[in-house]
C-alpha cells in the first residue's frame, strides 16, 4: 500500500514494476506521490538506500510528519478521520463541496503552515480518496474509532521509517545522482488534455507538454543512473527521444478507477537491457484483486 491514497497510485501493478527494477545501490522514486513502490522495495529489502521524492510540498510534510513526528501528527489525523465516519451521506456531501473546497483552496495557495497543511491534505486524501473518490465513506458505512485510526496510520508510518524523504524538483535530481549503482523509478504526471487539477482528479503539481517535452530530453541525456520511466498511452507523442534510445515494455492491466473501468495499457521505458523471461512473467501476471487474468 502507499503512504496515503492517491492518484494513479501504483499499488495495483507495484509487483510487475519491481520485476522491471535492476539491481542497484541506490532506489531513488523520483515523482513519489503515494510511494506505494518505494514502500514495496524497502519492505523487500532490494536496495541498500531507498529514497522518495516529490516536488508536492504539503505531501511531502505529510510524509515528514509521519515519519519523525508521528506521536504528534497521528493522534491528531486519527481524530479527524473518526469524526468523518459519524457524519451521515448528507453531512459528508455539505461538508466535502463546501469545506473541502476551501481546504483545498488553501493548500493550492501554500497559505496554511506545515505541520496544519500536513494535517489538512492527509485528511483530504485519506477521508475523501480525493483525488481518486473511492473514500471512506464510499467503501463503509460503519463508525471507526479513532483507536482504529491511530493504529491504521502508525503501521503506515512504520512503513516508511527506513525510506529517505526529498521534497526536491525532478531536474535536480536527476542532475545530482546520475551516477553509476543509482537507479530511477519515474512515473511523471501524465498529459492530460483537460485541465489537470486536484479538483478534477489529478495532482497539484502537473506536467505541461513543454515539461514533458523538457523531461523527455532530459532523460535522453542521462549517463550513468539506471531509468525506469511509465508512461501512459496520451504521454508517448512528447517523449520521441525516449521512444528511440529506451527499450519498450508494454504492460496490460485492468484499470480500478471508478469511472474508466476497462483494460488499459501502460508503456514502460528502460535505459537498460530487461531479459525476455522477465518479461513473460508480467505479461502473465494475474490480478488477483480484479480476479481477471491480463
Ligand atoms: C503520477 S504521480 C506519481 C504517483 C506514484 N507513482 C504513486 O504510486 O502514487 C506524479 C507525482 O509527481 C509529482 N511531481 C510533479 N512535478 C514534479 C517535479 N517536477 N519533480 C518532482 N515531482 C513532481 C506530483 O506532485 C505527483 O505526486
Amino acid at each position: 500500500m502507499g503512504l496515503v491514497p492517491y492518484m494513479g497510485g501504483d499499488e495495483l501493478i507495484k509487483k510487475d514494476i519491481v520485476r522491471l527494477l535492476p539491481p542497484a545501490d541506490i532506489f531513488i522514486e523520483g515523482f513519489g506521490g503515494s510511494g506505494a513502490v518505494s514502500i514495496e522495495v524497502a519492505r523487500r529489502r532490494m536496495y541498500r538506500k531507498v529514497i522518495w521524492n516529490d516536488k508536492d510540498t504539503y505531501l511531502y510534510y505529510i510524509w515528514y510528519y509521519m515519519k519523525y513526528e508521528p506521536d504528534r501528527f497521528i493522534p491528531k489525523l486519527a481524530l479527524m478521520l473518526s469524526n468523518l465516519t459519524k457524519m451521515t451521506k448528507e453531512e459528508w456531501l455539505e461538508f466535502k463541496n463546501k469545506v473541502v473546497k476551501r481546504m483545498l483552496d488553501l493548500i493550492n495557495r501554500e497559505a496554511l503552515p506545515p505541520f496544519t497543511g500536513a494535517l489538512v491534505y492527509a485528511y483530504i486524501l485519506y477521508g475523501m480518496s480525493i483525488p481518486y473518490e473511492g473514500g471512506i465513506m464510499r467503501k463503509r458505512e460503519k463508525l471507526r474509532t479513532v483507536e482504529y485510526y491511530i493504529n491504521f496510520l502508525r503501521r503506515r508510518a512504520e512503513w516508511i521509517k527506513d525510506i529517505e524523504i526529498l521534497n526536491r524538483d525532478i531536474f535536480e535530481l536527476l542532475d545530482e545522482y546520475d551516477k553509476e549503482g543509482v537507479v530511477f523509478y519515474l512515473d511523471p504526471p501524465h498529459i492530460i488534455k483537460k485541465n489537470g487539477y486536484i479538483r478534477t482528479g489529478y495532482y497539484r503539481i502537473s506536467f505541461k507538454i513543454k515539461d514533458a517535452r523538457r523531461f523527455s530530453r532530459k532523460l535522453a541525456e542521462i549517463k550513468n543512473a539506471k531509468i525506469l520511466l511509465k508512461l501512459s498511452e496520451t504521454d508517448l507523442p512528447y517523449y520521441p527521444e525516449v521512444r528511440e534510445k529506451y527499450q519498450m515494455h508494454v504492460l496490460r492491466y485492468i484499470s480500478m478507477a471508478s469511472q474508466k473501468k476497462g483494460k488499459k495499457r501502460y508503456y514502460f521505458f528502460t535505459n537498460y537491457e530487461i531479459m525476455r523471461k522477465d518479461l513473460l512473467a508480467i505479461l502473465l501476471y494475474n490480478y488477483s484483486s480484479s480476479g481477471e487474468t491480463v
